[in-house]
This record gives C-alpha cells, sequence and structure tokens, in this order.
C-alpha cells in the first residue's frame, strides 16, 4: 500500500432479520426504522459521505427493497413536489439519490457479520476500505468515520472505533485487548475477542460498529469458521489479522445508538427530536407533562 491510500469506498452491512425488533422487522428492514423522519441507514450513508466517501456498498437481504427504493430516484414524487412548489421537500428528497453512488450486493444466507463484509470482496478490491454498520448510528463531530479516518491516514494500517461499555455489558460487543498509545485515544490493539464472558473480558473497550479495514481481510474471511453463535465473525478474522499486522483502536468522542433494540431506539428518538428546532419545545414541555403525571 502506499503512503497515501485513501479510502474511498464504504460498505454498509444491511442484510439482518432484526429479529430485536419484531414485529416491525417482520416486513420492514431494521435500518429503515425512522430517526423522527429518517432512516438509520441514511444517517449512515451521511457519515460516510461526510468523511469524503461516495462510493458505497450496502449488503443486502431478503425484504431490503424499500432500502433500495430509498436511495433511488423517485420522479413521480418530485414532479409532485416541483407541482406544488415544495422547494425543501424536493431539495430533500433529491439529496437522498445525489449523495453517493449507492451499489448493492446480496447476501444469500444470513451466516453472520464476516460473511456479510465477504460479500463486497469484488466491489472493494485491493483498497482499504470503511465499514458502517447500517443500525447503529453515532453522534460525534467530526463523524467516527472521519475520525477513523485521520488515524488511518497517519498509521495506514486498520482502525477501529472503540467505545467504553459497562464491565456488565462486554457479552454483547466485540472486546479489544491492547495498549494506549497516547492520551489521544488510540490503542494499539493485541487482540480482539466477539462476545466474552465478564470474567474473559481483557477489556471494557467494545467494538462501536465503525472500521476501516485492510483488503487483506478478504482471505482471512474467506477461511473463517463459524464462531459465536455458529455465525462466521468478522471480529474472529480480525483476530487473525492482528497476528499478521498492526492495527490500531480509536476511543473516539461522541455517543453510539443501537436502534436495533427496542428502548435505545424511543431514547434516541427523544434525544434527536430534542434537538429539533421544529419540535423541541413543545416535545420538552410535553415530557415534564408526562413525567409529573407519572
Ligand atoms: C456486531 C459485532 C460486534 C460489535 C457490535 C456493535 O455484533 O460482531 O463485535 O461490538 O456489532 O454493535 P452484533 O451487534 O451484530 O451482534
Amino acid at each position: 500500500m502506499s503512503k497515501d491510500t485513501m479510502i474511498k469506498k464504504a460498505v454498509i452491512p444491511a442484510a439482518g432479520f432484526g429479529t430485536r425488533f419484531l414485529p416491525v422487522t417482520k416486513s420492514q428492514p431494521k435500518e429503515m426504522l425512522p430517526i423522527v423522519d429518517t432512516p438509520v441507514i441514511q444517517c449512515v450513508v451521511e457519515e460516510a459521505v461526510a468523511a469524503g466517501i461516495r462510493d458505497i456498498l450496502m449488503i443486502i437481504g431478503k425484504g431490503k427493497r424499500s432500502i433500495e427504493e430509498h436511495f433511488d430516484r423517485n420522479f413521480e414524487l418530485e414532479s409532485e413536489l416541483e407541482e406544488k412548489n415544495r422547494e425543501h421537500e424536493l431539495q430533500t428528497i433529491r439529496h437522498i439519490s445525489s449523495m453517493a453512488n449507492i451499489h448493492f450486493v446480496w447476501q444469500k444466507e444470513l451466516k453472520g457479520l464476516g460473511d456479510a463484509i465477504r460479500c463486497a470482496r469484488d466491489h472493494v478490491g485491493k483498497e482499504p476500505f470503511a465499514v458502517l454498520l447500517g443500525d447503529t448510528i453515532i453522534d460525534a463531530k467530526p463523524g467516527v468515520t472521519k475520525q477513523l479516518i485521520e488515524v488511518f491516514n497517519r498509521y495506514q494500517e486498520s482502525v477501529v472505533g472503540l467505545e467504553e461499555v459497562p464491565r456488565a455489558k462486554v457479552s454483547r460487543y466485540g472486546i479489544m485487548s491492547g495498549k494506549p498509545l497516547d492520551k489521544g485515544g488510540i490503542y494499539l490493539v493485541d487482540d480482539w475477542i466477539e462476545k466474552p464472558k465478564v470474567e474473559e473480558a481483557p477489556s471494557n473497550l467494545a467494538i462501536a460498529g465503525r472500521y476501516i479495514l485492510v483488503p487483506e481481510i478478504f482471505d482471512l474471511l474467506d477461511s473463517q469458521t463459524a464462531g459465536k453463535n455458529n455465525e462466521i465473525q468478522l471480529t474472529d478474522a480480525m483476530r487473525r489479522l492482528v497476528k499478521m499486522r498492526a492495527m490500531y483502536g480509536l476511543r473516539f468522542d461522541g455517543v453510539r445508538y443501537d436502534i436495533g433494540n427496542k428502548l435505545d431506539f424511543v431514547k434516541t428518538n427523544l434525544i434527536y427530536a430534542l434537538k429539533r428546532e421544529d419540535m423541541a419545545k413543545d416535545l420538552r414541555a410535553f415530557l415534564k407533562t408526562l413525567v409529573k403525571s407519572d
């Protein structure tokens, strides 16, 4: 890899069933659940675009057609809005289809996150690339993908976004073992473990759903056997990658919201609605009445 390799492509896995969010996910992808009025996956694409990425590959599966439609142009709707002079709405929907070149590939069987990323091999080729999980948004300035790319630009090696989680919750995440390199939140990784028991966890720094990976990960994914939950785990391939070349972690500044979890989903909507000028005042007043009458 030359010294100035750039991150030009992002992969967004969005193929899972969303079983934690049934019944709404029976016929609707969880990635299309709204944050107030914007699907989660649009927020994820906007994070990649804000990091300078224009080429995005989504890994989708059965029942995910509405994701494709969301990022396609809708000429009928556009002409309807044009006729009615709804300029703001028109710009809003045009922006969705014009902000990036979005490609799709199908994961034929749901065999885990590692298998989903493997489906990106032909599209990504031999370049390092970003991965953003399609059901997770991170409120950060600058966006986490941008923060990770800055670290990548320095080391030209894989970088993974890390979040501190309570010890009791480590078994929900991939967990890092490594040493801090500086006070800026950068770690040199020496191992990863997917969903460890509390007593096995080497730290409470969890993989937060944002990665910059070198293309060598694909060979490792090809030969990766099933791990936790009998799925091909990306973390297991990363564990082998770290034995071959350096890998970094970045404890980023920002807050992560996992939309696949119902309580987090409701909280996230309230937090984002309270940030919006058009509804913050009324919503705050309403919430106060709710809490009082409780
Ligand atoms: C996946 C990864 C895990 C990571 C998590 C973040 O797990 O396998 O390493 O910490 O995303 O949300 P999942 O939540 O898909 O079980």
